[in-house]
C-alpha cells in the first residue's frame, strides 16, 4: 500500500498587494522583482490566520476527497508560522475541523515542508499503522518578514494549501529523495523570540527573516536536479515519462534552470509565482490544487514534486495521479 492524493484544497488571503505597491514601502520597483523573480503580487493576511487557511484549503481537500472530518487519522501541518508556540497549529486545524480521531501533530521543514508530511504520511501508510493522512502546508510568512528589508519582503506571501491521502494499492508516492544539511543553517533563518527570564535578558529584539539570497539560488540550483534524478532513478523512471513537475514557487528563474538541466520543456513546469509569490511550506500544495481545481490533472499522469528551503532542507517525490 502506497500514499495516493485522493482530494485537494487550497485558500488564499482576500486581500493581494502588487509590486507597484511594494515599491511604495522599499526602495525597488515592479521591474526588479518580476525580472529577477517572476513575482507580480502576493496574498496578504488581514483577518485571516495560518489556522483559519489551513482549515479553509483542508475543508475542501475533505470535500473533494468525499471524506469526513471523523474520518483522518493522522493531520500534519507543515509551517514555520503558526498562530501559537504551543498548541502546534495541527492540533488547532483539527478543533476547526472537528477530526476528533487523527494524530495532529506540526512539521518544521520551512519550504520543503510539505514533502516532509508526504514523506512521513507515506512512511505510516506503506507500514500499515494509518489507512490515511490529511497534508496541510500553511504560511503567514508576513509575519516573520521585516517590510524594510527588501532583500526579502518581495519575495513572500501567505496562503495554505492541503492535500488528503489514503492507502491505495496502485497509484500514488512512488518514489522520493529527501534531505538535510543543517550545517548551512544561517543561510536562511529567522531568531526565535529572545530568552528574558530573571538570569538572564537579551537585548535582541524579536527575529526576522533573514537570508543570502545568491547561497540559497545556487543551493536551489544545484540540489534540486540532482534530488530530481535521484527520486527519477529509485522509480526506475525517465525525465521525459513525467506530465508535469511541480517545483517550491520561489523564483522563477530557479524554475527555469531546473527544466534547462534536466533537457525538460518549460511547459512541463507550471508556475503561479506570478500571483502567490513564495508561501514557504505552502507553495507546493497551492500549486497542486489549484492544477487540480482547473482539471489539468489525469489519472495516470506521472507527477513529480520537489522543493527546497530553511534548514537546509529539500526533496523531490515521484507520484502517479
Ligand atoms: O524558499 C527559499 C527562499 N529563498 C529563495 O529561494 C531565494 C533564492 N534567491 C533568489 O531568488 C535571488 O537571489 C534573489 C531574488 C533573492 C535576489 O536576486 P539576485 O539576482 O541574486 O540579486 P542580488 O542579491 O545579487 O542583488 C542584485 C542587486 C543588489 O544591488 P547592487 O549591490 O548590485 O547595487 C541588491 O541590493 O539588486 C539589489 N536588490 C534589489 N533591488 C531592487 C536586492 N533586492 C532588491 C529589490 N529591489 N527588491
Amino acid at each position: 500500500m502506497k500514499a495516493k492524493i485522493i482530494g485537494t484544497g487550497c485558500q488564499l488571503p482576500a486581500y493581494t498587494a502588487d509590486n507597484e505597491y511594494l515599491s511604495t514601502l522599499v526602495e525597488t520597483s515592479d521591474e526588479w522583482i518580476t525580472e529577477r523573480t517572476g513575482i507580480r503580487m502576493r496574498h496578504l493576511v488581514q483577518e485571516e490566520t495560518t489556522t483559519s487557511l489551513a482549515a479553509g484549503a483542508a475543508g475542501k481537500a475533505l470535500a473533494a476527497a468525499g471524506m469526513q472530518a471523523e474520518e483522518v487519522e493522522l493531520l500534519i501541518v507543515a509551517t514555520i508560522t503558526g498562530d501559537t508556540e504551543t498548541p502546534s497549529t495541527a492540533c488547532r486545524v483539527q478543533a476547526e475541523l472537528g477530526a476528533v480521531n487523527a494524530v495532529a501533530f506540526d512539521i518544521n521543514a520551512a519550504c520543503s515542508g510539505f514533502l516532509y508530511a508526504v514523506h512521513i504520511a507515506d512512511a505510516f501508510i506503506r507500514s500499515g499503522v494509518y489507512k490515511n493522512a490529511l497534508l496541510i502546508g500553511a504560511e503567514t510568512l508576513s509575519k516573520l518578514v521585516d517590510w524594510t528589508d527588501r532583500g526579502t519582503c518581495v519575495l513572500f506571501g501567505d496562503g495554505a494549501g492541503a492535500a488528503v491521502v489514503a492507502a491505495a494499492e496502485r497509484g500514488g508516492v512512488v518514489a522520493q529523495s529527501i534531505g538535510s544539511n543543517g550545517s548551512k543553517w544561517e543561510v536562511l533563518s529567522c531568531a526565535a523570540r529572545p530568552v528574558r527570564n530573571p538570569v538572564r535578558r537579551d537585548e535582541e529584539p524579536c527575529g526576522y527573516l533573514r537570508m543570502d539570497g545568491q547561497e540559497v539560488f545556487k543551493f536551489a540550483v544545484k540540489t534540486v536536479p540532482l534530488c530530481i534524478e535521484d527520486a527519477l532513478e529509485k522509480a526506475g523512471m525517465h525525465p521525459e515519462e513525467i506530465t508535469y513537475y511541480l517545483l517550491h514557487q520561489a523564483n522563477k528563474r530557479i524554475i527555469q534552470s531546473v527544466a534547462k538541466r534536466l533537457k525538460q520543456p518549460e511547459e512541463k513546469f507550471p508556475m503561479n509565482i506570478d500571483r502567490c509569490a513564495n508561501t514557504s511550506a505552502a507553495s507546493l500544495p497551492i500549486l497542486l490544487a489549484q492544477m487540480d481545481a482547473e482539471g489539468k490533472l489525469h489519472p495516470g499522469d506521472k507527477l513529480v514534486l520537489s522543493g527546497f528551503g530553511a534548514g537546509l532542507t529539500w526533496g523531490a517525490c515521484v507520484l502517479e495521479w
